[in-house]
């Protein structure tokens, strides 16, 4: 079948190297793609929300499945552009309906999902600009630190951890009254600081059964030792130690079932990816947030893990017969490295050629802000390359991810070495 994936970054390269595999991917086209995603497909320029361009390019093209990795498009609704479209409609999207979007575009919607359902998250409450008085009353009684979320997407910059009362009020106001992150603040959920290690579990479904992907962990600041600025992530680990058969066991009771179950109870349609960010605190899981789609950087180490024909999946997610489906996880070990632009994540430098990506021995490169020019491959973006290893455990894995990752150049260029060495 012909397939089309959306995006542009690391994530989408990992998928499309892992499609471009499979005995039932006959053409593969990626949009917009980047100058790697051209070794696995045809790249197509045209934007993720660009809807009616997508549809050009699927009849054209004769696209059998859509896979979409950015969250954008669905929490716009490109499944529903397709589900109400004639000559779309029976053409598959894996990603879910703008409804089930929600439990990553609406951190509301997502809280008052898991009370109703009993996944355990951390105390909260939800304030607007009518309710400011009120919220500003109720961080004075709530814990320090306390959270805020503004409701909407707000380009992974809408959650503030704040120290003091003061710096939670003057936020919360800044949020509502003087509407910082725009219409994404016009709501925004007061949360209970979660103490603990961070976790990515990712599910597959399609609206009845499911399938429980590899888990990973994420490193999201800048600065070795986890210090400095937030950013996309700078690197990834799968599998994660402490995730042990017991503690997932707890994970797929406790929050997998109930969410899956708790979708179809709510009639919510649902045919894709649900990210799930937990908190382990001593051992026990509490979901920090949703995501209707795949990790980044964490997906390139997952597709590295999946020794199964992962069309053969996203098809059992379509047809919803996921159930008849079998996933084979690698026992391996993968590492992941980010390589960043300089400045990264404040203003970064960019259009800076990039050299040495042959020298690569044991990784994958994968591409995510790169782009072509001439013959020259250039940095576009924050996020350059994903660099990814494959080993028997972490330290090897670690190793040659970092080592390959110091074959590569470009003016300005960084990573962490230190991804992973708290899992030693
Ligand atoms: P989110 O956009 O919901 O993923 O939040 C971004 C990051 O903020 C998370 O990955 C956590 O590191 C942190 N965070 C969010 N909610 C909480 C919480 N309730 N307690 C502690 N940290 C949190
Ligand atoms: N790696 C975190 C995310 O994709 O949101």
């Amino acid at each position: 079948m012909n397939i089309l994936i959306l995006g542009s970054g690391g994530r989408e390269s990992a998928f499309a190297w892992k499609i471009a595999q499979s005995a039932h991917c006959e053409k593969l086209f990626i949009a917009p793609g980047n100058a790697g995603t051209t070794q696995y497909g045809t790249n197509v320029n045209i934007k993720v929300t660009d809807f009616e361009g997508i549809k050009a390019l699927v009849l054209k093209e004769d696209i059998n499945l859509v896979l979409v990795g950015p969250e954008e498009p669905l929490v716009k609704g490109v499944h529903d552009f397709f589900l109400a479209d004639e000559q779309l409609k029976n053409i598959p999207v894996v990603g879910p309906q703008q409804e089930g979007a929600q439990l990553e575009g609406s951190k509301d919607f997502s809280k008052q999902f898991m009370e109703k359902h009993n996944i355990p998250t951390a105390a909260y409450k939800t304030f607007t600009k009518d309710t400011l008085q009120d919220g500003l009353t109720y961080l004075a009684t709530a814990g320090l630190p306390v959270v805020l979320k503004a409701d909407g997407l707000a380009a992974g910059k809408g959650v503030l951890i704040c120290l003091t009362l003061e710096e939670a009020q003057t936020e919360l106001t800044a949020m509502l009254a003087d509407a910082k992150f725009g219409e994404a603040s016009s709501r925004v959920v007061v949360e209970q600081f979660l103490t603990g290690i961070e976790l990515s579990v990712f599910v597959m479904t399609d609206g009845n059964s499911y399938k429980i992907l590899p888990e990973a962990k994420d490193y999201k600041r800048i600065g070795e030792g986890d210090t400095g600025l937030n950013t996309g992530g700078m690197g990834s680990i799968s599998p994660v130690p402490f995730a042990d058969a017991a503690y997932m066991k707890k994970v797929e009771d406790r929050v997998i079932i109930p969410t899956i179950e708790g979708l179809k109870k709510d009639g919510v349609p649902y045919k894709g990816f649900i990210f799930i960010g937990l908190m382990n605190s001593n051992g026990e899981p509490w979901v920090i947030e949703y995501n209707c789609r795949m990790g980044d950087p964490e997906t390139e180490s997952v597709m590295r893990r999946i020794d199964s024909d992962f069309v053969d999946l996203l098809s059992g997610v379509a047809e919803g017969n996921l159930n008849e489906k079998e996933i084979i996880i690698s026992p391996k070990t993968a590492a992941t490295v980010v390589m960043v632009a300089g400045g990264y994540p404040g203003e970064y430098l960019k259009n800076k050629v990039i050299t040495g990506t042959e020298n690569v021995r044991d990784s994958i490169v994968f591409h995510a802000g790169t782009a072509m020019n001439g013959n020259d491959v250039i940095t576009t973006g924050g996020r350059v390359l994903a660099i990814t290893t494959v080993q028997d455990d972490i330290f090897s894995a670690l190793q040659q991810a970092t080592a390959d990752a110091s074959r590569i150049y470009y003016d300005g260029m960084y990573f962490r070495k230190d991804i992973g060495f708290d899992l030693l």
